[in-house]
């Protein structure tokens, strides 16, 4: 009974609510997929749901070759005018002349031109990179994986007039939810592909799996982790799965508590705990977890960001820590940083063959996912000598050709395929 009048209660004010701020509302079932789906070759359309009414709307089809500084109209909806915003922007002009050129918040320290890669800006401690936003000090300030990415619907513009901008994407669209962001789970390759999981901007996070068994994977628990670690919290110890699902134990070190989750959603299924409490919890799993809920690479992190708050507290300012990446399921991250050099690496941090690359060489688009993939798949395909997929890949049809193609980040696909290699240029596909 008293649920019911709840409901009704609550369900009055919702109504109420809509009332006041749309007169009259109509509450359609149009998502960005209908608008997506009416394009043409012509126009692509957009959800716009600025109004009470969400609408389909055609995208400009003004060529955007002008450059974004003089005309901040040109960029995507939702997209600043940085380097990706059409491909005449020249951010290679010295920031000294013209600091106007450098991204939003980034500062003119020689280091804001795409010349100049940010591994050239060495630091101690995260605290020096304050002035580049997402950055984390791993012996230069490098971009976490949190900032860069291309607005979702940018995939989606292919009208002749976008034809050869950078956007344009030839194999792979991306789903994009109603406000234009990347759905978290994003499936490449087909029914023979994979699964990966992606942030809202569109930057590849942990979490990941053949489409086959792809089936319940929702990427929910990597989304949650990078939504914290972008807001700002440096220790988040949320365990996700390898499909970026949540495990079934759940402890937050920071606050000493431990509970259970529902792997999908994330939604407790038991109370919250002390963390000494945890083996009462239905979901502990003694031979899983043993007695420390933290694992290798994570353990050692947490006690460094404890050590270096200790430190401060006492007045220390420079505070030298090592550089260690550890991946949302508490395991070693991509890659290892040590004397001056970046050696990819799996999960129990051993080094996977011998890709490596200097720290001073662009560390930011460093993910080494070539030689992960190569030992979980042992592919075939070519890896750069620093361990990312090389994007121009090459194989020998039945008749002994020489045929050719591009990948992007992940290994797949981005172009046809062509017997003559000088007629593709990777970088100007997307
Ligand atoms: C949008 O697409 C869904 C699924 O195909 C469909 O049920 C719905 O009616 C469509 N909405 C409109 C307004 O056409
Ligand atoms: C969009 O088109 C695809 C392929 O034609 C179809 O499977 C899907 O249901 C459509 N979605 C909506 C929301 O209309
Ligand atoms: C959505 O449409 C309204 C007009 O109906 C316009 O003012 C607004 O700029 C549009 N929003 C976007 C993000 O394009
Ligand atoms: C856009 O560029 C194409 C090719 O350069 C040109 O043919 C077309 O007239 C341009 N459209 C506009 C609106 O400037
Ligand atoms: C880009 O900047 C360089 C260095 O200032 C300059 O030489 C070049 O002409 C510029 N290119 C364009 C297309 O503006
Ligand atoms: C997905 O979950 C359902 C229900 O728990 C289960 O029956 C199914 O086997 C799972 N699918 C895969 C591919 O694991
Ligand atoms: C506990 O974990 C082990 C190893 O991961 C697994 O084989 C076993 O099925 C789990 N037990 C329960 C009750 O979930
Ligand atoms: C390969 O492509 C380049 C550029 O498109 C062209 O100049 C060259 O003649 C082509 N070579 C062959 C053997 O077709
Ligand atoms: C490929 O395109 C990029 C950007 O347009 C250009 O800088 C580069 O020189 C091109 N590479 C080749 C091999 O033509």
């Amino acid at each position: 009974m008293f649920r019911i009048i709840y409901i009704f209660f609550v369900s009055v004010l919702f109504h109420q609510f809509l009332q006041d701020t749309c007169p009259d509302t109509v509450i359609t079932n149009l998502h960005q997929q209908n608008c997506t789906n009416q394009s043409t070759s012509d126009i692509s359309y957009y959800l716009n749901k600025t109004d009470c009414i969400p609408k389909c709307l055609p995208y400009s089809n003004e060529n955007q070759t002008s450059s974004c500084h003089v005309n901040r109209n040109i960029c995507l909806p939702g997209y600043q005018c940085e380097k990706r915003c059409g491909l005449d922007e020249n951010l290679t002009l010295d920031c000294n002349i013209n600091p106007n050129i450098c991204l939003p918040g980034y500062q003119c320290e020689k280091r804001c031109g795409s010349e100049e890669p940010l591994g050239q800006y060495s630091c101690n401690s995260d605290d020096d990179c304050i002035n580049i936003p997402h950055s984390n000090c791993l012996d230069f300030c490098v971009l976490s994986t949190i900032s860069a990415g291309v607005h979702c619907m940018a995939y989606h513009l292919n009208t002749p007039e976008f034809a050869d901008n950078y956007f344009t994407a030839e194999k792979f669209k991306p789903e994009c939810d109603d406000n234009g962001e990347w759905v978290a789970k994003q499936c490449k390759g087909g029914v023979n592909g994979r699964c990966m999981c992606y942030s809202a901007t569109g930057v590849r996070l942990f979490g990941e799996a053949l489409y086959s068994n792809a089936e319940n994977m929702t990427c929910a628990c990597s989304r949650r982790r990078n939504d914290l670690e972008s807001s700002g919290r440096t220790m988040v110890t949320f365990h996700c799965d390898s499909m970026g699902n949540y495990e079934p134990l759940q402890c937050d070190m920071e606050k000493n508590i431990c509970w259970c989750a529902e792997s999908k959603t994330g939604k407790l299924t038991s109370p919250v705990v002390p963390e000494v409490a945890k083996i009462k919890l239905p979901c502990y799993n003694t031979s899983s977890v043993g007695s420390q809920y933290l694992r290798q690479c994570e353990s050692k992190k947490f006690a460094q960001s404890q050590i270096t708050t200790k430190l401060k507290t006492h007045g220390a300012k420079y505070i030298r820590t090592d550089s260690l990446l550890c991946d949302a399921d508490g395991s070693y991250g991509a890659y290892s940083i040590s004397s001056g050099m970046a050696y990819c690496v799996w999960r129990d941090n051993s080094k996977i063959e011998n890709w490596y690359s200097n720290v001073d060489s662009n560390i930011g688009n460093l993910n080494c996912n070539c030689a992960r993939d190569y030992k979980r798949y042992s592919h075939s395909m070519t890896c750069s000598s620093n361990g990312n997929y090389q994007s121009l890949q090459q194989y020998m049809d039945e008749e002994g050709n020489s045929l050719y193609y591009c990948v992007d980040n992940d290994g797949f696909a981005k172009s046809g395929i062509v017997t003559n290699s000088s007629s593709l240029n990777c970088s100007n596909i997307y």
